[in-house]
């Protein structure tokens, strides 16, 4: 079974810092603890999603490009703490509206399974990162936040356009 992880519905509020100045580390919310994907819990969680928490794609992907400014932010400060918080926050946070997902649905079809792996794919690497991030191991952090990117990339040149709203 597919795990959804944009589905995930997760009780943090949503995360609207401008994306072009990230905080210094002091100021910064507190720690999210590093943890492994629970693929039992992920793969039925768009059923539980409420209503009120649940968002559009773009808003969601907003959320994503903010982290990852945050995430870039941390590195350049040598702050690991912060960039295992910001890739955890990736890996676990957004979540779509069930009804977006039905919209994507119907727009991808049967490509709706590439679409999932390209999801998943994006999930597992943010989850590397933060173990990375977390053993402050440099070289892994650099080389799994280039999977990250190509992850968030390969999504949007198979899905984007298709999926961008009229
Ligand atoms: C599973 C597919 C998928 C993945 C993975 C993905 N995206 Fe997206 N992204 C989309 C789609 C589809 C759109 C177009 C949404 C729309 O316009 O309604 C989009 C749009 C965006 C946008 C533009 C939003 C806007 O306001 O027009 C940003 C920024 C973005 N994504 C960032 C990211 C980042 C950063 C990552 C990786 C951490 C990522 N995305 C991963 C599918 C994906």
């Amino acid at each position: 079974m597919w795990t959804l992880w944009l589905a995930l519905a997760c009780s943090s509020p949503a995360h609207t810092e401008p994306a072009a100045h990230p905080e210094p580390a002091a100021d910064r919310k507190p720690e999210v603890p590093v943890s492994h994907a629970d693929p039992g819990h992920l793969a039925v969680a768009h059923d539980h999603v409420a209503a009120a928490d649940a968002q559009d794609l773009p808003a969601v992907m907003h959320e994503l490009e903010v982290a990852m400014a945050d995430l870039s932010g941390s590195l350049w400060r040598s702050d690991h703490p912060g960039v295992a918080r910001e890739a955890q926050r990736i890996a676990d946070h957004p979540h779509i509206a069930p009804s977006e997902i039905a919209r994507i649905h119907a727009v991808l079809g049967d490509r709706m399974t590439a679409f999932h792996r390209a999801d998943e794919d994006v999930h597992d690497s943010a989850v590397r990162l933060a173990e990375a991030a977390g053993s402050n191991d440099v070289p892994a952090i650099l080389q799994h936040l280039a999977e990250l990117q190509a992850g968030c990339v390969a999504c949007h040149r198979g899905f984007r356009e298709d999926l961008r709203q009229p």
